[in-house]
């Protein structure tokens, strides 16, 4: 019965709540009763990429030399030689853990609603964080489901694969945090570490994207994507062969984690096998078959080298003497609508291609009431994060973008959405946000400021927590049968 587990039927059982609903829109009374409906299986959001329609992302940044033993650019695939055989004992021994890891998934589903229906959000310890406040669409909810999480989670991290293209990523720059993530995973550290896969809640698939494009596409020949969809579906090959936890969940509890613009597209030569698996990207495009509720939006963060974020030079909201701040590269079409309407014409609204001589880039953020960000090749800008570390309000201008962590957040509490078509009117609209409110957003800006700093390792609420808890909400949204 060496196959026994993917006999199971097929069914991952409508997630026993969803939580997903419990965190977009306040609880209240009727939502226990509407908590058993949705099903993972009759989705339907899941929206083919046409590979043909993707604008091509701006070639891969020139690489810092390699480190590492990676001999040329050959496809490389898993070895696999080692392939575990599954007795009927360890299936069964396979099948009380599983009982075992949904038992605890029941006990936190229970936890979070008790917290929510009692809306209970009393610290444990007097100097705890606690989640509170409009910035969260449910406070009582998250609180407790953080604190389960904390509590109960563990990651199983696939140790097939080898560096640079798995076990690495770019710890600096902008796709920082893919590289740091795997690299917290993997630090020995990590308190969500599982220790046996058996006792895990989810599976990360731990290859780089970021690190695939660079080695793979050098010299760049190709824009093709081929190469790249062939490493991921090697490695899920491999582990799915290996081990019987892909199968019986047919990648629901599994998860990746990358900032590379082309990251959705790993998906788009077989969208049966990346039906239900959770990608955790930063370029969360709708319009390019980003699926809210399964897929997670992960935030974009610059991190310099040396050191894990920038300096905050934010000035109190009283000594920000400019009204918007932008300063960066004509990449794609919106940011192009941005220059031309905006580039040096307005005191008020400052809009540089590129920054001045003499002027300091993190200063200006500081200066300013409201920061532009605008996508660029794609959707997600590390301006967002930079915002608001600089305690200026971010000011979104997007299309189809789905924000970071916005299961739990509530943006329009503390960014600005300017739609495209409106570029022309920035100034106006932000002239008619009012002072009283303007101050409530930049005293907001400033709260939810510690979900997107990056510790290492990691700490209770900082942006890995909240990675972490985006994975944790999709996986208590299942329940798989044992
Ligand atoms: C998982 O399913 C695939 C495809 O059906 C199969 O080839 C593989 O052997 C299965 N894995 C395990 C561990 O049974
Ligand atoms: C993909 O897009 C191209 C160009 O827009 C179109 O010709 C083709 O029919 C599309 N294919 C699918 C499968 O939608
Ligand atoms: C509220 O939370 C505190 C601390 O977690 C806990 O001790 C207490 O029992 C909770 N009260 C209710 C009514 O759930
Ligand atoms: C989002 O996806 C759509 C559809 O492919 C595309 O037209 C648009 O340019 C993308 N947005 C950005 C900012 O890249």
């Amino acid at each position: 019965m060496a196959d026994c587990s993917c006999h199971t039927s097929i069914l991952l059982f409508p997630a026993a709540l969803l939580l997903l609903l419990l965190y977009l829109s306040p609880l209240n009374q009727q939502l226990s009763t509407t908590f058993f409906f949705s099903s993972i299986s009759s989705d339907h959001r899941m929206n083919t990429l046409n590979a043909s329609q993707i604008p091509l992302p701006p070639s891969p940044a020139p690489a810092p030399s390699p480190a590492k033993d990676f001999i040329g650019s050959a496809i490389p695939s898993f070895s696999s030689s080692t392939c575990t055989s599954t007795a009927t004992d360890t299936y069964v021994r396979k099948k009380s853990s599983l009982n075992r890891v949904e038992e605890s998934l029941a006990r936190a589903r229970a936890a979070i609603l008790q917290a929510a229906r009692s809306r209970n959000n009393t610290r444990p310890k007097e100097d705890e964080f606690v989640s509170k406040g409009s910035i969260y669409r449910n406070p009582y909810a998250f609180y407790q489901s953080h604190n389960e999480m904390v509590k109960r989670f563990k990651v199983w991290v696939y140790r097939e694969g080898e560096p640079p293209l798995v076990h690495n990523g770019p710890l600096n720059n902008i796709y920082s945090s893919e590289g740091q993530f795997i690299d917290e995973m993997e630090s020995g550290h990590s308190p969500f570490a599982a220790r046996h896969p058996d006792e895990a809640h989810a599976f990360f698939l731990p290859f780089s994207i970021a690190n695939a494009v660079q080695y793979l596409y050098k010299p760049l020949t190709s824009y093709a994507r081929d190469p790249l969809q062939h490493v991921v579906e090697d490695y899920i090959g491999v582990v799915s062969n290996k081990y019987p936890y892909w199968n019986r969940s047919h990648g629901a509890d599994h998860f990746m984690v990358s900032c590379h613009d082309w990251a959705p597209d790993v998906s788009t030569a077989h969208p049966e096998l990346f039906k239900h698996f959770i990608r955790v990207i930063c370029n969360a495009n709708i319009t390019e078959g980003f699926r809210p509720g399964i897929d997670a939006a992960l935030p974009e963060l610059n991190t310099p080298f040396g050191t894990l974020g920038r300096p905050s030079f934010g000035q109190a909201p009283s000594k920000r003497t400019l009204l918007a701040f932008f300063a960066g590269g004509a990449h794609g079409y919106i940011r192009k609508v941005l220059l031309e309407h905006w580039k040096d014409k307005d005191k008020d609204v400052q809009v540089h291609e590129y920054l001045p001589k003499g002027m300091n880039y993190a200063k200006l953020m500081g200066q300013a009431k409201f920061c532009l960000c605008p996508s660029g090749y794609e959707v997600a800008s590390p301006r967002i994060v930079e915002a608001i570390q600089a305690g200026c309000i971010p000011t979104i201008i997007s299309d189809g973008y789905w924000l970071p962590f916005s299961d739990v957040l509530d943006w329009s509490q503390f960014s600005v959405q300017i739609p495209v078509e409106r570029i022309p009117d920035i100034k106006k609209i932000l002239q008619g946000v009012s002072q009283n409110r303007y101050l409530q957003m930049q005293k907001k800006v400033r709260q939810v400021r510690r979900h997107f700093v990056l510790n290492r390792p990691a700490q209770r609420f900082d942006v890995i927590h909240m990675i972490l808890h985006s994975v944790w909400l999709r996986r208590l949204n299942l329940r798989l049968p044992s």
